[in-house]
């Protein structure tokens, strides 16, 4: 998958990775490239890469806790609209790219179908550790992972048919400046797919929030995924397990 040359050759050392905490086994760092550069904010930007890395880091996203085999993959894809979508419309022979792929489920769904090419790339190595191991596992083949920062690709432009990026650049310090960056990877004629938090949708979640929170989490019983598990978390922020987004993903809608 690797025959035409899309990945520049930047290989960082560990202090230079940001944040990132080493790999266990050096054969899984061989797997994930380590490309992470921070972007140069001007000052009047608040930089949250390193809140957001560090959220991430300790709570990947989406976890894979009911996910044991590809099958059970599709079969969650299948729930939903959104990954189903992109699974049965992505054409044979594309080029694409996840940005802030998380725990690469979707790249994983996308990589399971033969004749796709599929590259995935996050801020954070322990998602995408997770990512490549349900890879590893399951012998998927046509998706490779890397850590990158969104706002320094380090693909060439006009790289990618398609460019996926769900549920991300609205924890970046620059949304638009974030698709800008990430819209430069797409190819003429191809389609870049941008999934964000709407506050509309968000109401309920946010009136559930309040709910749990005066209630001293007494009524979390009425929501069936806080039902399934106990949470680590519950206050905003992102990945809580209250913070359901609007966007449709692969674990959603
Ligand atoms: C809410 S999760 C979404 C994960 C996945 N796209 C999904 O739909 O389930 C947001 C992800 O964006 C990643 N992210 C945020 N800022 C990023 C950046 N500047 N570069 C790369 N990844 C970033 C985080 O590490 C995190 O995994």
């Amino acid at each position: 998958m690797h025959k035409r040359s899309n990945v520049c050759a930047i290989k960082l050392g560990p202090r230079e990775v940001a944040g990132a905490t080493q790999l266990s086994s050096r054969r899984e760092q061989e797997y994930i490239p380590q490309l992470f550069r921070l972007y140069d904010w001007p000052a009047h930007k608040p930089d949250v890469t390193e809140i957001m890395k560090s959220f991430y880091e300790k709570t990947p996203f989406p976890n894979y806790d009911e996910l044991d085999s590809s099958l059970s993959l599709r079969e969650k894809a299948t729930r939903g609209v959104f990954a189903r979508l992109l699974d049965e419309q992505i054409p044979f022979g594309s080029r694409v790219l996840e940005v802030g792929c998380g725990t690469g489920q979707l790249s994983n769904l996308l990589g399971m179908t033969w004749g796709r090419t599929v590259f995935a790339a996050d801020a954070c190595l322990n998602s995408l550790k997770l990512a490549e191991g349900f890879r590893k596992a399951n012998q998927i083949k046509s998706v490779a992972f890397l850590q990158m920062n969104l706002f320094r690709p380090v693909f060439r432009p006009d790289t990618f048919d398609f460019v996926i990026c769900n549920g991300v650049l609205h924890h970046t310090s620059d949304p638009f400046l974030g698709f800008q960056t990430i819209s430069r990877l797409v190819q003429n004629g191809g389609a870049i797919v941008i999934g964000l938090y709407n506050k509309y949708s968000r109401l309920t979640t946010d009136f559930a929030r309040l709910v749990f929170r005066v209630s001293g989490d007494r009524f979390q019983f009425l929501d069936p995924r806080l039902r399934a598990r106990t949470p680590t978390r519950s206050g905003r922020g992102p990945g809580s397990w209250t913070n359901t987004r609007t966007r449709m993903s692969l674990s959603t809608q």
